[in-house]
């Protein structure tokens, strides 16, 4: 048996794994540094390099606690993309354990650790090929995966990551970062058709825009204070209108990309479809990406909770595969 121990600081976790050649994780320790940036409704770089270099030690530590260093085979850590000081210290303790205990490193993509985040929890029983969605803080990506190496890239955002437009339509409602899980919670609340805000299908190109979007909320939200309707601008967090531009915004987003996607299955033929991510934790958009995949013959894997936002064990298992 083979154990692969991975490595991730590209953003604000910081987190160590170790998983194995079947895909069993024996150590998944990640420590968020979400409280630490949500005064600012953001990361900070420089904030999250210095906990990254505070933290990794005892990270790192506590995912080797029942398990010898001597059994790791390699040694994977997040190369790309991200913050250039956090994946810094990421790859110099990679590197450092690498030389003292005589391991093999390598760098890898933090996307493609987030498809096998779905990989994983699946234990590598995904056939191939199928459309990859990957909607996080930083990204939004459309590919064709075509095998456990091999990914053509359709479409990119051209502006905010979905995630991103979550995190700064919390902010501008005045709730808390990150914004997803709260829009989540106060979206159950809300009626999704109460508002009408755009879906930028964009179905011309494989691209994505949400910026336009986030900025039809803010419009939205402006709109109230001139006709009055709302006299405390943004509408405090425990009221009903709250709740409407939450659910209205995320079924937006929702609806944005489930047609784009359930397009892209039959444009491309391919009716098997991997999302992750952060905001693949999204319960309202697995649902419904779950309802159409019924109705129009398509399987959807989504990752297990908790590796849909940033974690090692997703950075561990590209071992198996991307080094030879
Ligand atoms: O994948 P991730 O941990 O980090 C990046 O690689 O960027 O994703 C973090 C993003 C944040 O923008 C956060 O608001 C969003 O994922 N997110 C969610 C949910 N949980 C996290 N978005 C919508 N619904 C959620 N339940
Ligand atoms: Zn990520």
């Amino acid at each position: 048996m083979r154990y692969y121990l991975g490595i991730e600081t590209s953003c604000d976790e910081t987190a160590a794994a170790i998983v194995d050649d079947n895909y069993n994780i024996i150590s998944n320790i990640i420590f968020s540094q979400q409280k630490i940036h949500s005064p600012y409704f953001g990361v900070v770089p420089e904030l999250a390099s210095r906990m990254h270099y505070e933290k990794i030690h005892f990270v790192v530590k506590k995912a080797f606690k029942n398990f010898d260093i001597k059994k790791i085979h390699l040694i994977t850590y997040t190369e790309k993309p991200g913050l250039k000081g956090a994946l810094l210290i990421g790859k110099t303790v990679a590197k450092t354990l690498g030389y003292i205990f005589s391991i093999p490193t390598l760098g890898v993509d933090h996307l493609w650790g987030h498809i096998y985040s779905v990989i994983l929890s699946y234990k590598g029983k995904i056939k191939f090929p199928f459309i990859s969605l990957i909607i996080s803080g930083g990204h939004t990506e459309l590919s064709l995966v075509k095998s456990f190496t091999k990914r053509k890239i359709l479409g990119n955002t051209r502006d905010d990551a979905v995630g991103e437009a979550f995190d700064k339509v919390a902010k501008l409602l005045s709730l808390s970062y990150p914004g997803g899980p709260v829009i989540e919670k106060l979206a159950k609340l809300g009626n999704p058709k109460s508002i009408n805000f755009p879906r930028p299908y964009m179905l011309d190109s494989w691209d994505f825009s949400f910026s336009g979007l986030k900025t039809a909320v803010l419009y939205y939200v402006n709109s109230l204070e001139s006709s009055k309707i709302q006299p405390s601008i943004p509408p405090s967090a425990g009221s009903k209108l709250i709740s409407d531009i939450c659910a209205s915004f995320q079924e937006a987003v929702v609806e944005t990309l489930t047609t784009k996607v359930v397009y892209a299955t039959k444009k491309l033929n391919c009716n098997r479809i991997c999302i992750s991510g952060g905001v693949s934790a999204n319960e309202y958009l697995r649902e419904k990406f779950l309802n159409l995949a019924k109705k129009n013959n398509l399987e959807v894997y989504f990752p297990q909770k908790n590796l849909s936002t940033d974690n090692a064990a997703m950075i561990a298992a590209l071992g198996k595969y991307f080094y030879n």
